[in-house]
């Protein structure tokens, strides 16, 4: 029998160690593992024997009522005192891997379970091998679903990227230190679920003025992104099997967060005007919620009419509905004026309204809020402890000064001049490189446009393209239903002015070939 004693080697982990431990020797006391001691490590003697032993056994690669040397012997045999050896053997004793009987020495514990050193599939685990490692059906069809895809990279169109060339790095740098030089034994404890309170008031001292929502601090529930922010609302408000309306094309990442809750999605399509409420009324006008991104429809980028977004709020309120409302770019708007949220509209308290400091600051922050109404403040916050207790600490101190001191209004209005020449150099460009062959959408807002090409296919592009550095999101991939438009998200806000026309010509040449 060949008996390997297998040795942590932190440098040697990826490598078959077969080939560099020569087969256990059979002395005249037991058993002997090749042990291979590591005298440069902060691991003891006597804790590399104890813990070669275990694995050993762990692995089957000794057997239960297998005899061990004796501990002179092995100490012997391994150049050591026999102090380590002793002191191991008292371990596996303790711990039950080893047992010892007067005259017969001391062996591999009889009442271990046997074990395999190659286990193979028996009959049974071949059999109903899914079943045994069934997971739950809300997560089944989250395997499927789409994370980040090949269209994203560091490189022209990725969409949801933000101006990170214009992030004031050196500001926030200085209030990291600052708090990192004040934290005090009293700010390593968990926080408020609800999230810093400072942090609150900004926001909803920001939400009031620049935005239009109605609210104040203790409606406002910190979460790490709008992500978060759907998966409490979901678990406050929805059911299992309940029905959602959700926009089509829509948002996929919240798809996802529906199904794991096992929700039933019911696509509802978007026209120039939005969401069309009376086609969502007859298609299933019992829904339980419905999501929507009214300032700048994801991914087509239509702002919702005023006319249906009073359809929408008064469907909610009839049918005891609830609206979720996903504004997540809304700083930027380039035409018009801004737009008063579904929020800001409300009178029955029916909207809970998510957004996020991904686009306006930067995404690895994950933090974003949910403003809920007063009477679900209970509901919202035993939910938010549920998922994670509360948010970290630490980044909601500094957001809360990068606001207080007005840094944050400071680089929305910067970003929103840089985001507006970036979009109108790739308008231009897009229009001078294809005139009225390609439709283009949603431009007046946020920081991606969308384009209709149909007659091609937005996936086989959107995968060579990718090697050539370009970012294509295709929108067939936010449609569930058959009427699906083909075509690309273009996101402009991380690609500076002068790399935009290479861009585009890249792009056409591209669809040329195709
Ligand atoms: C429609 C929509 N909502 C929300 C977000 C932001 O999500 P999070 O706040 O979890 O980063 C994005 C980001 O791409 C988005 O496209």
């Amino acid at each position: 029998m060949r008996l390997i004693m297998v040795w942590r080697n932190i440098h040697l982990t990826a490598i078959s160690y077969s080939h560099y431990f020569p087969p256990m020797k059979r002395t005249p006391s037991g058993i002997a593992p090749v042990i291979q001691l590591r005298k440069r490590t902060t691991n003891s003697l006597y804790r590399q024997v104890y813990e070669g032993y275990r694995k050993a056994i762990v692995e089957g690669n000794l057997r239960t009522g297998q005899r061990v040397p004796s501990t002179r012997v092995l100490a012997v045999e391994l150049g050591i005192s026999r102090m380590p050896v002793l002191n191991a053997y008292a371990q596996l004793l303790a711990e039950g891997y080893f047992e010892s009987r007067v005259g017969s020495g001391t062996v591999v514990s009889r009442s271990l379970p046997e074990r395999s050193a190659n286990p193979q599939p028996t009959a049974r685990s071949r059999g109903a091998g899914q079943e045994r490692r069934r997971v739950s059906k809300r997560c089944s069809p989250l395997a499927g679903a789409q994370s980040f895809s090949t269209a994203r990279g560091l490189g022209p169109f990725t969409v949801s990227q933000i101006a990170f060339d214009c992030f004031p790095l050196q500001v926030w740098n200085r209030l990291v230190t600052r708090h990192a030089r004040g934290l005090q034994a009293k700010s390593l404890d968990y926080g408020d679920p609800m999230g810093l309170k400072e942090l609150r008031d900004g926001i909803a001292e920001y939400l009031r003025i620049a935005r239009g929502v109605r609210c104040d601090a203790g409606q406002i529930i910190i979460v790490s992104g709008s992500q978060q922010g759907l998966e409490i609302t979901t678990r406050v408000l929805l059911d299992p099997k309940d029905h959602v309306w959700m926009e089509e094309p829509g948002y996929r990442f919240a798809r996802s967060v529906f199904a794991s809750a096992g929700c039933t999605v019911v696509p509802v399509p978007v026209d120039a005007e939005g969401l069309i409420v009376s086609a969502g009324a007859k298609k299933c006008g019992h829904a339980r919620a419905v999501l929507v991104t009214p300032s700048h429809q994801y991914p087509l980028g239509v702002t919702m009419s005023a006319s249906r977004r009073l359809q929408l709020l008064d469907w909610a309120e009839n049918n005891g509905s609830w609206i979720i409302e996903d504004d997540y770019d809304s700083e930027y708007r380039y035409e018009g004026m801004p737009v008063t949220p579904l929020q800001g509209l409300d009178r029955h308290s029916r909207v809970v309204y998510i957004g996020t400091f991904s686009k306006v600051l930067f995404p690895s922050l994950r933090l974003g809020y949910v403003v809920v109404p007063e009477d679900l403040v209970e509901q919202f916050r035993a939910a938010r402890f549920a998922v994670d207790i509360a948010p970290s600490t630490f980044p909601q101190a500094v957001l809360a000064d990068f606001i207080r001191e007005g840094h944050f209004a400071r680089h929305i209005r910067r970003t929103r001049l840089v985001y507006g020449e970036r979009r109108n150099t790739l308008i231009e460009n897009l229009s001078e490189g294809f005139g009225a062959s390609v439709e283009m959408m949603g431009a007046e807002a946020g920081m991606h446009l969308a384009v209709v090409l149909n007659g091609i296919s937005d996936k086989e592009v959107s995968v060579r393209a990718a090697t050539e550095n370009l970012w294509l999101v295709p929108l067939s991939s936010f449609y569930l239903g058959k009427n699906v438009k083909q075509g690309f998200i273009l996101g402009f806000g991380s690609t500076p002015v002068l790399q935009i026309p290479g861009a585009v010509r890249k792009l056409r040449a591209l669809l040329r070939s195709h």
